[in-house]
């Protein structure tokens, strides 16, 4: 069984062809997350976790549900991440939980895609043609990370230094406080109601009010889902958003077919 959790498709996209290529199912984790269902996953031999990387480890509401809910079947777990260029401690993070859960862990594959998140004053902006490159990379090489999981081999991940992760989990909380604040959100008058913004977000934290989408909770994930997959581009936080390229892998997704498959 290959699970995910995937705000603009780069996620989604991994794990569905991880999935095609290891003969299994992909589920998509959102749903649950959102129905805080935490019933257990009937999955085969093999267990593959996908995710994207968030402020350098796994999202919390993903790490968070990872460690309520419960697995019948695998022996081993695989980490899969996705982010823009830096994968953090998530691996780390990953093995700690499903080790937990009893699985041996057989490491970590992290493909560098499109960085997403705009709402932060560093994000770097990137061509269509890096984008392109990216997702043709990704797409070449998931048949070997495949290969490599059908023989039961370990995935060499990069190597997380206790430093690193003693560091990291100091700052994350206060990087979360400041980072992470719902107050900036709002949507322009281009929103016509359709309410994806409302359906799409893993922690619930937009309601729908007269017509227009509202933050209820002072934080969330900033994972993205709603500001990328506005169909008129109509929300925006503060002013760092403005004038910045709204991405969905689905608009790129040429660029995969054009290498591995
Ligand atoms: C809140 C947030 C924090 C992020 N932090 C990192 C990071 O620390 N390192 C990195 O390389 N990419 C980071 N990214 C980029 C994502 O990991 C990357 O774009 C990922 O492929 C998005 O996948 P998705 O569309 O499936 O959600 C961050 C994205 C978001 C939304
Ligand atoms: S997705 Fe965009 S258009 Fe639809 S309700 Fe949300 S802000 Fe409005
Ligand atoms: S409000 Fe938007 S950015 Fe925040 S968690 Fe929900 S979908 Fe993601």
């Amino acid at each position: 069984m290959v699970i995910y959790f995937s705000a603009t498709g780069n996620t989604k996209f991994v794990a569905e062809r991880l999935a095609e290529l290891l003969e299994d199912e992909a589920c998509d984790l959102c749903p649950r997350i959102r129905g805080n269902d935490f019933s257990q996953i009937d999955c085969g031999k093999t267990l593959v976790v996908c995710s994207p990387v968030h402020i350098s480890g796994l999202p919390k509401f993903l790490s968070d549900y990872l460690k309520r809910v419960s697995f019948s079947g695998p022996t081993v777990a695989y980490g899969v991440l996705t982010d823009g260029g830096y994968a953090g401690i998530a691996g780390h993070q990953l093995k700690k939980i499903l080790e937990k859960k009893g699985m041996r862990f057989g490491g970590f594959a992290e493909f560098v895609l499109p960085g997403i998140h705009i709402t932060s004053i560093t994000s770097r902006k990137i061509g269509v043609e890096e984008i392109e490159r990216r997702i043709r990379a990704t797409s070449e090489r998931l048949p070997e990370v495949a290969r490599a999981m059908r023989a039961g081999e370990t995935l060499a991940g990069k190597r997380t230094l206790l430093p690193e992760v003693a560091l990291t989990e100091a700052l994350m909380p206060g990087l979360r406080f400041v980072g992470l604040r719902t107050r900036k959100f709002w949507a322009s008058d281009q929103c016509v109601s359709c309410g994806l913004c409302e359906r799409v977000c893993p922690v619930v934290a937009i309601t729908m009010r007269d017509g227009r989408p509202t933050w209820n909770m002072s934080h969330c994930a900033h994972c993205m889902a709603c500001i990328h997959n506005c169909p008129k581009e109509a929300i925006e936080y503060g002013d760092v958003t403005k004038g910045k390229r709204r991405y969905t892998f689905a608009r790129y997704r040429y660029a995969a077919q054009s290498g591995g498959n």
